[in-house]
């Protein structure tokens, strides 16, 4: 187990931390993946046969084919462990080493503990410290940028970034509208500090609370507890205004990735590939529209998962570098929108290449 144990303050500065210039740069490099996706399969055509849906009307919309479904004992946490147990093992890293565990979620097994403690314990890392990030479905690039900062600083040097969720259990599967569109999977990836230039090269987060009502569980919370009232309405289930939410993704989809590359001091003729969110296939084609971009620039597997939210990212991500679609010097640009609302890109260069 890593602990990071800082040495004396030196009259309340960091002074363990040489931030920015006279430290080494320190950088961080994606040395581990894993994705984990429920076994089974939920087609639209099995959907037509509860629902007044059909598979052309799913597809038309959305791109989406099929999701996977969790099994009855599986949760958030267990998920994690899987993807989370995959990418520890592609990098070589005993969960013991490492410093730190982030999981973006907004599905957690419980409101209270922290679904990464639970994740954490069950990967054996003893004490390691453990922060769930909610964010919506922007979580893991949030989550990923909150890693390379402790990289930067030299705070931390192996850090496990899931995401997970698990939303067919927080869905009202007679509303058509909602329940066609989600799915359940996780994907991780392992991050290390190296002296070889590599990693983040830009990003931008952001946020407007102000439009938080178009993606939101009205109940369960504080703001309104679970009661007998909240059950029979129903207002515990994620609901979300489709064409609002649509309108928010176009909107912020290509200013967002623009100002992660500025930020990079990069062109979009610099990134291999473009990881957008899996929400809606019409969304990505807008995005490649509006970037003046092929859409085989993008990875898109929204027609066999739908929209698995934070984990939408670290799945393409794992699935195509297992695939070697994607390589592991590649340069990515990862462009996410989601409750909130949030949005997050990032420049990442996951392991040192041909520069
Ligand atoms: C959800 C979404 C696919 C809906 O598409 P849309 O073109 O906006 O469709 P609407 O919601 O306006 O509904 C159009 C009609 O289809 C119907 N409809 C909704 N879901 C349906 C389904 N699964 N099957 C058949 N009909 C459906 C509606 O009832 C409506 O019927 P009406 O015109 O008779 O009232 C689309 O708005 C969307 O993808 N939004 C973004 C969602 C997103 O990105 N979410 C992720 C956030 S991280």
């Amino acid at each position: 187990m890593a602990v990071y144990d800082p040495p004396a303050q030196d009259s309340g500065t960091f002074a363990h931390i040489q931030w920015g210039t006279t430290m080494a740069p320190i950088y961080g490099k994606i040395t581990g993946w894993g994705a984990y996706a429920p076994g089974h399969i939920v087609t639209n055509h099995d959907l037509e046969r509860t629902l007044d849906t059909s598979d052309e009307w799913i597809v038309q919309r959305t791109g989406i084919r099929e999701r996977r479904i969790a099994g009855a004992q599986e949760t958030t946490s267990t998920m994690a462990v899987k993807a989370g147990s995959s990418a520890l093992a592609k990098a070589n890293l005993p969960a013991t080493d490492l410093d730190l565990i982030l999981v973006a979620t907004s599905s957690p097994d419980h409101f209270t503990p922290p679904v990464s403690s639970q994740v954490q314990a069950a990967l054996g890392a003893s004490n390691v410290p453990a922060l769930t990030i909610v964010t919506g479905c922007t979580g893991f690039v949030y989550a990923l940028v909150v890693a390379y900062q402790f990289i930067a600083t030299g705070a931390y040097s192996n850090i496990l970034v899931v995401g997970v969720e698990l939303l067919s259990r927080f869905l009202n599967w007679q509303d058509r509208s909602m329940c066609v569109l989600f799915g359940d999977a996780a994907g991780a990836v392992v991050v290390q500090a190296t002296d070889q230039p590599c990693g983040l090269k830009g990003f931008v987060l952001g946020s407007d609370g102000s439009q938080s009502q178009h993606i939101i569980m009205p109940a369960g919370g504080s703001a309104r507890p679970f009661s007998a009232d909240v059950l029979a309405e129903g207002s515990h289930y994620l609901q979300m205004n489709g064409r609002e939410v649509f309108k928010f993704a176009t909107r912020v989809v290509g200013p967002a990735s623009g100002q992660a590359l500025q930020h990079a001091g990069m062109g979009i003729e610099d990134v291999d590939w473009i990881i957008p969110h899996q929400a809606n296939l019409r969304i990505i084609q807008a995005a490649a529209r509006e970037m003046g971009l092929p859409l085989d620039r993008f990875v898109v597997n929204i027609d066999r998962y739908a929209n698995t939210s934070a984990a939408s990212i670290p799945l393409a991500l794992a699935e195509n570098l297992d695939y070697r679609r994607i390589k592991p010097a590649d340069t990515l640009l990862l462009v996410s929108f989601g409750a909130g609302m949030t949005w997050a890109a990032a420049v990442v260069q996951m392991q040192p290449g041909a520069e």
